[in-house]
């Protein structure tokens, strides 16, 4: 978690580079946030407790000499939420600011006690300054100093380091969060996100584990991990940074859930053939290192021979994207005819998990960088599975180490809770499980047609879906004063009564569960009373009349409910609480319309509450720790 920046070079002021930065940033992680400038004599350190705006009341008046500095916005894992915890930390003339876990922070803390050494936080990250200021007293050299450094370092870091001996120096480097190198023209950035840059370079060097970058003046040097000086891969990214601005929305949420018809298009996209209404997967890619499947004696497997051999598929993710992950098990089982398993991925890594020869291991992850769900691709690759990534962040760690790869296309994701990854998600996950079934034989053309005709009309029936904006605006100071939330759903609508479930606890702070409506009677149903809203997800589909019984029973107990159905309207306009009328649709897509009142819902009630819906309390949006 926490966003780190970095800029040194040319004419522009550090401080604005660096906070303007910082903002694009916030996202994962705003317990405090600082900044180090060089202000002619030694980095000038600035830091502030809560959220960024507290370091600009801060740094407004203040200007500095220099052109280099660092920044750092926090998402407290070591030490409380305050000033005295909060980056650039500093020993003497090193300062530093950090993104990761040193894990072996006990034993350090130990050895610097030894040397007389008494950090002055309570982060982890402070003892890597202490260890690199004792470093350079053994040696001149700053790069020295900080690769002598790294092997004395357990776990998952990105570091950017600067000096005051050597002010026109910084040093990068990555051991497991992200960490990007932006090139200009006589200048040069960092960050943990190409967001944060994306106003003055489209170009940029993505580091890998263990690589280091050195900036020297204009100049930057890229060391490999063996220390050898490598030529970089320089990607050039045709991002606006239009993309990471509100557009005059009040937030980046409601902004990202009015994207979702756009973000929906852009993700099927690739794989249709308009004129034909099928269905081929692009850009899978997969890689020489895939295990091979097929029988023959071919090297390069086609996506679909490979699909054809697949016996099983896993699908592991955390969050949202798990939720995306249980509704593609409906999909690909009822779709594909193969078994699937889903798993949360901090359980998957740690229940010593059978994955048999011949299965397929799904990864599904917005930012691409979640620590659990990297570890959980890394085990599954070690069981010998072929292995695919499902990311919205393009050469994030979890769609390079992947085998084979999708994308969900949606454009940034800046607001904490996911709302469009998750519906691109949905609408490629439908596309893969077509992908299955056509590559085992068990698809028809008119099957196909029809599902994928069906996936083309998911943006304009979700249009329709967003005009419950205004609705959920007016009603939200109604609900906001109700006890709790039920939020029940059968086959495909249980991962979306979850889903709603969680955007409502993540944003309003509210008590809310998601819960298959078969399991009412098997204790949630002593939940009901007035002061419960049970919010009943109900399309047409074959387990209609099911949830039209559930929906009886907790009303009979005096649960307030709303229905979202696509299903007739008369029976229930006077006997529930709230009708909300979805269009008719496909059952796979089903889901890609009701997800779209339950984050209208939750923004709104959050709205209501005067919670920050864009930063969460407690969250950040890229888990890059466990
Ligand atoms: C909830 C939310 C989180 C993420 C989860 C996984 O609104 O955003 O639950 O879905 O942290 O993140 P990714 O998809 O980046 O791996």
């Amino acid at each position: 978690m926490c966003g780190i920046v970095g800029y040194l070079g040319g004419t522009k002021d550090p401080k604005e580079v660096i906070i303007n930065g910082l903002k694009k940033l916030e996202y994962r992680g705003y317990d405090s946030a600082g900044v180090a400038i060089w202000n002619g004599k030694n980095f000038q350190r600035i830091r502030a407790a809560g959220k960024l705006k507290e370091l600009e009341k801060q740094t407004t008046d203040l200007s500095f000499q220099g052109v280099v500095g660092i920044g750092h916005t926090r998402w407290a894992t070591h030490g409380a939420p305050s000033e005295r915890n909060a980056h650039p930390h500093q020993s003497g003339d090193i300062t530093l600011v950090h993104n990761g876990i040193i894990e072996n922070y006990l034993e350090i803390k130990e050895f610097l006690k030894s040397q007389e050494v008494y950090p002055s936080s309570d982060t982890d990250s402070e003892l890597v300054a202490h260890l690199i200021r004792l470093q350079l007293q053994k040696t001149p050299h700053f790069l020295q100093a900080v690769r002598e450094v790294r092997p004395l370092l357990k776990g998952a870091f990105a570091l950017l380091v600067v000096c005051d001996r050597f002010p026109d120096e910084m040093i990068a480097l990555k051991e497991g969060p992200p960490l990007v190198v932006g090139l200009g023209t006589n200048e040069n950035f960092v960050a943990s996100d190409v967001q944060a840059l994306l106003s003055h370079t489209q170009r940029f060097v993505f580091l890998e584990d263990q690589e280091m970058a050195h900036l020297k003046g204009t100049h930057i040097d890229f060391y490999n991990s063996e220390g050898q000086k490598q030529t970089p891969v320089v990607q050039t990214l045709n991002w606006s940074p239009d993309l990471v601005e509100k557009q005059g929305f009040p937030h980046f949420m409601l902004k990202e859930i009015h994207e979702q018809p756009r973000a929906v298009a852009a993700a099927i996209e690739p794989h249709i053939h308009l004129e034909t209404l099928s269905v081929k997967l692009k850009n899978v890619n997969f890689s020489h290192q895939t295990p091979r499947l097929h029988s023959t004696d071919k090297t390069d497997q086609t996506t679909e021979e490979l699909f054809h051999d697949i016996e099983r598929v896993f699908i592991v993710a955390c969050g949202t994207s798990f939720y995306a992950a249980q509704v593609a098990k409906y999909y690909i089982e009822q779709i594909a005819k193969l078994p699937v398993e889903t798993d949360i991925a901090s359980e998957f890594r740690y229940r010593h998990p059978v994955v048999p020869p011949k299965s397929l291991f799904l990864v599904i992850s917005q930012s691409g960088e979640t620590a659990d769900t990297l570890a959980a691709l890394r085990l599954a690759k070690q069981l010998g599975a072929t292995t695919m990534s499902l990311c919205n962040v393009k050469n994030s760690s979890i769609d390079r180490e992947a085998h084979g790869h999708l994308y969900m296309n949606s454009g940034p994701e800046i607001g904490v809770a996911s709302t469009k990854a998750f519906v691109s998600s949905l609408a490629v996950l439908n596309l893969f499980a077509l992908a299955l079934a056509k590559a085992k034989g068990v698809l028809s053309q008119s099957q196909e047609q029809e599902h994928v005709q069906a996936l083309l009309s998911a943006p304009s029936q979700m249009e329709v879906v967003l005009a419950y904006d205004k609705y959920f605006n007016e009603a939200a100071h109604r609900l906001k004063l109700f006890k709790g939330f039920l939020f029940m759903g059968r086959g495909v609508s249980y991962p979306i009564a979850m889903e709603g479930a969680l955007k409502l606890k993540e944003l309003a702070y509210l008590h809310a569960e998601g819960y298959a409506s078969g399991e009412m009677k098997h204790g949630p149903l002593a939940l009901i009373d007035e002061r419960i809203v049970v919010v009943m997800i109900a399309p047409q589909d074959e387990v209609y009349e099911k949830s039209i019984s559930n929906l009886e029973e907790a009303r009979a107990r005096g649960g307030k409910v709303w229905l979202l159905t696509n299903g007739e309207a008369s029976p229930f306009k006077t006997t529930t609480e709230a009708f909300l009328h979805l269009p008719k649709a496909h059952w796979a897509i089903t889901p890609l319309l009701s997800v779209v009142p339950l984050q209208l819902l939750a923004y709104h009630l959050a709205c209501a509450l005067d919670h920050d819906v864009d930063q969460p309390r407690n969250l950040a949006k890229s888990v890059t720790v466990e």
